[in-house]
């Protein structure tokens, strides 16, 4: 993921192992996977099948620092996404066929990661449209219809971060606008425009990483110790992630500390991913069971923690993976700094407090089972909220490409986002 410290463009292309693909193995049954019970969705090592036509990608051939996987990608008019439910045991990438896979991989969190599936969204309303354009000879303002068809729908995989609906309704008033700017543009013209705006949002997602690793690289000292909880990195955007591109921008810079990830239950993105990405790219990280934060924190071995966001409300509230809270308390008691990384995507000023962001609730299976093993008997009674709010209180700043903003938020967040 280093790598992507370096020229955006970059992580449009994927390296991949054009040999080892398994192409054929036709389209899949959108809609059919998420929240089954039983199936666990999106439980790592679960093994579903792949819906679309997927390619493993070649990991062989470097050592961990030097391979690039990007969480996603659009070529010749493809979504593929790397299908992080998978990892770390495989590297596989699938070919999205339709509006509905894609909805299906983000309810899975194939992709996942606020930025990310933001950045899913704007080119999974695209998937399949040139198609329908030319089967069904839409006109433009049909496509309009379509579009915002598609932006409703995907909007209603996960309602908790901010940046996929950001993200689909920024195509859908780009539409708008072009239309109204130019009525009698063609479908192609139309249909290009679109992918450019796509594209667009992917590069200032990986510009906007490289903003917040700016901002943030000051926090980290040398040989301090550096607290994440969940997967806010290089695999939740597409570029060097939000927590951690201040940790990629130090250890770049030669800084020398240590990174402790909370594996994250139940869905174990920081184990799965977090280590992952971090150990490949030469960071020096520690991987820990939720539980042991305290401990940590009490023996001195934390100096800084720093997590990702799914939605910043206006008075500075955040939501982020279930468990964060909890982390931003103890960082409290203990008295450390609890800084939040993310992009103006997040900020969501329409939403007054905390109170009032919708928080996802996920299949009973994922907190029943650790990876394929069931741990929970059948039917048990279970409580899966997939995020939390931790309140303004306990955040020592929010790090943005911005800059750092601090208390008192409301006024301060305003006047930075207010106009935007
Ligand atoms: O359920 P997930 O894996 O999508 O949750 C992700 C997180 O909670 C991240 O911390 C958040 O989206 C910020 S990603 C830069």
């Amino acid at each position: 993921m280093a790598d992507r410290l370096g020229s955006g463009a970059d992580n449009m292309a994927a390296r991949k192992n054009d040999g080892a693909g398994q192409p054929g193995q036709g389209a899949g049954q959108p809609g059919q996977g998420a929240g089954q019970p039983g199936q666990g969705a999106g439980q790592p090592g679960q093994g579903a099948e792949p819906a679309g036509q997927t390619t493993e990608l070649n990991t062989q051939a470097a050592g961990p620092a030097e391979v690039s996987v990007s969480t996603l990608r659009w070529t010749g008019g493809e979504l593929y996404l790397l299908d992080q439910t998978r990892l770390p045991g495989e590297i596989i990438e699938e070919k999205q066929e339709s509006v509905e896979q894609v909805w299906d991989s983000i309810k899975q969190l194939k992709v996942r990661g606020a930025p990310a599936i933001g950045v899913a969204g704007a080119y999974g309303i695209l998937v399949g449209l040139d198609r329908l354009i030319k089967e069904k000879g839409l006109s433009v303002h049909q496509i309009q219809e379509e579009l915002q068809k598609r932006a409703d729908y995907l909007e209603t995989s996960r309602p908790t971060a901010v940046n996929l609906s950001w993200a689909v309704r920024r195509m859908v008033s780009f539409a708008r606008n072009l239309l109204q700017k130019r009525p009698d543009i063609s479908g192609k013209g139309f249909s290009d425009a679109l992918v450019t705006e796509a594209v667009r949002i992917n590069e200032e997602d990986i510009e906007l990483c490289r903003g917040i690793g700016e901002s943030g690289r000051e926090l980290i000292k040398g040989g301090s110790g550096v607290l994440t909880h969940c997967n806010a990195g290089a695999l939740a955007t597409s570029g060097i992630g939000t927590a951690t591109a201040p940790m990629y921008m130090a250890h770049q810079a030669g800084v020398k500390f240590r990174v402790y990830a909370d594996e994250t239950r139940p869905l174990l993105q920081g184990a799965r991913l977090t280590s992952w990405e971090l150990r490949r790219s030469g960071l020096d990280v520690t991987l820990l069971t939720d539980n042991m934060a305290a401990l940590v924190m009490s023996r001195k071995m934390i100096d800084l923690v720093i997590v990702g966001t799914d939605r910043v409300a206006a008075n500075g509230d955040v939501a982020n993976k279930i468990g964060t809270y909890g982390v931003a308390v103890l960082a409290k008691h203990f008295g450390i700094p609890f800084y939040v990384a993310c992009p103006m995507s997040t900020v969501d000023l329409d939403t007054p407090t905390g109170d009032d962001i919708v928080i996802e609730e996920r299949d009973p299976e994922e907190v029943l089972h650790f990876g394929k093993r069931r741990t929970g008997p059948e039917g048990m009674k279970v409580f899966n909220p997939a995020f939390d709010v931790t309140p303004h209180e306990l955040v020592s700043g929010i790090i943005t490409e911005a800059g750092i903003i601090t208390a008192p938020y409301e006024e301060n967040l305003k006047k930075r986002y207010g106009s935007l």
